[in-house]
């Protein structure tokens, strides 16, 4: 067997970066693609010390200072490396010289969270379905009797019809039996799946922002960042558009609520490689982030944020976020969160399957 060198570089679970003098990347394969989450081409001319974490001072220092020509080759462990102000990951990375027609930097490097992220996602993800799954049960359990209770309360007031009084108490039992009626829909989600088309995921986003900027009238800006050339994606329109309602709302709730000055909403759109949602790799997947410069979430709250009846709000119901999240999961993808005060990001990623057809299971 022959083997060339190019494809076994390509081949490779490492992620593999060759600067020029300048630190400046000139080459990288397909695993840094997919661990920057950046093509080959963006990446081009990005400065290594660009793709590190400004908090590793010490190392970007070596590095700026560092003769290349004479380079002696070094390991640096536990890095923190920051592509992206929303993106953060843990890395050994090894250096050496590259003696090529030009001289640079060989730099190898290999993801530590990686195993730690698949079982946190898995853990955290059967405990949600655990979650969902004793509320849906539980909502089923209300509903059967709650229809005989608001069957009984019409009997009565039909036998009652000349009794103001009784009337009365009929009344408030049938409107809060269809209140109730309503929580229950709402924690039962929708109960048959609608066709999927194959859209562009901004004509979705388009429609939810028009939505949302009628509703709050120019009180809050609301920011683009889209990447144009993004493929299409097989979505349920309705669900989806619900999904992107409901955390959208979300921002501009807390927002409004926590009178933000300048609030901001953004949203940001990313082709993004080798995701890993529900210990499936991806080479491929459509990300969409909802930024907004909000107090954050309530930190006694973050770790079950997904969790159906899970509010910090008086007249909230812990409902939107837990349907986002079930809507998402039924396109094969995932929703995360991150949030600190002035900044909290919801990153929903969308896998593309190799058909390009994401409606079927995993
Ligand atoms: N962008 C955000 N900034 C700050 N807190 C947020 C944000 N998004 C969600 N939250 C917090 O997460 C909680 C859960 O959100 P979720 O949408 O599930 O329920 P809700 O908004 O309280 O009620 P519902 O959506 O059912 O009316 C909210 O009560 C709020 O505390
Ligand atoms: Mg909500």
């Amino acid at each position: 067997m022959q083997c060339d060198a190019k494809t076994i570089i390509e081949s490779i679970s490492t992620a593999l970066l060759v600067t020029d003098s300048q630190l400046k990347v000139a080459f990288a394969n397909t695993a840094a693609e997919q661990l920057f989450s950046m093509s080959r081409s963006k990446l081009q001319g990005i400065k290594l010390t660009d793709l590190i974490d400004a908090r590793e001072k010490n190392l970007i220092e070596t590095l700026q200072h560092s003769n290349v020509p004479t380079f002696q080759g070094f390991t640096a462990t536990d890095i923190t490396f920051s592509p992206d102000p929303h993106v953060h990951f843990h890395a050994d990375m090894y250096l050496s010289l590259y003696t090529g027609r030009a001289r640079g930097l060989v730099v190898e490097i290999h993801r530590l969270d990686y195993q730690q992220k698949l079982n946190e996602d898995l853990q955290r993800r059967n405990q949600n379905l655990a979650a969902r799954d004793l509320i849906r049960n539980l909502a089923h359990e209300i509903k059967n009797p709650l229809g005989g209770i608001r069957g009984a309360a019409q009997l009565l007031e039909m036998t009652y019809s000349t009794d103001s009084e009784l009337k009365e108490y009929t009344k408030v039992i049938i409107e809060q039996a269809d209140r109730l009626k309503a929580l229950v829909d709402r924690l039962l989600g929708p109960q048959r799946a609608n066709p999927r088309t194959m859209t562009n995921i901004h004509y979705v986003i388009e429609k939810v922002l028009s939505l949302e900027s009628m509703a709050t009238q120019g009180r809050l800006r609301f920011e683009k960042d889209y990447d144009p050339s993004l493929p299409e994606i097989m979505l349920d329109l309705d669900a989806m558009q619900q999904a992107l309602i409901n955390i959208i709302s979300n921002a501009i709730q807390a927002l409004t609520e926590s009178n933000t000055t300048y609030p901001t909403i953004k949203i940001r759109t990313r082709a993004l490689m080798g995701a890993l949602v529900g210990g499936v790799k991806y080479p491929m997947s459509i990300e969409v982030s909802i930024i907004d410069n909000g107090p954050g979430i309530p930190e006694e709250i973050k770790d079950m944020l997904f969790y159906p009846m899970v509010t910090s709000r008086a007249e909230g119901h812990g409902l939107g976020l837990s349907i986002a999240q079930n809507i998402v999961e039924h396109h094969n993808g995932t929703i995360e969160c991150e949030s600190t005060p002035g900044c909290t990001v919801f990153k929903l990623i969308l896998p593309l399957t190799t058909n390009n057809n994401n409606a079927g299971s995993k």
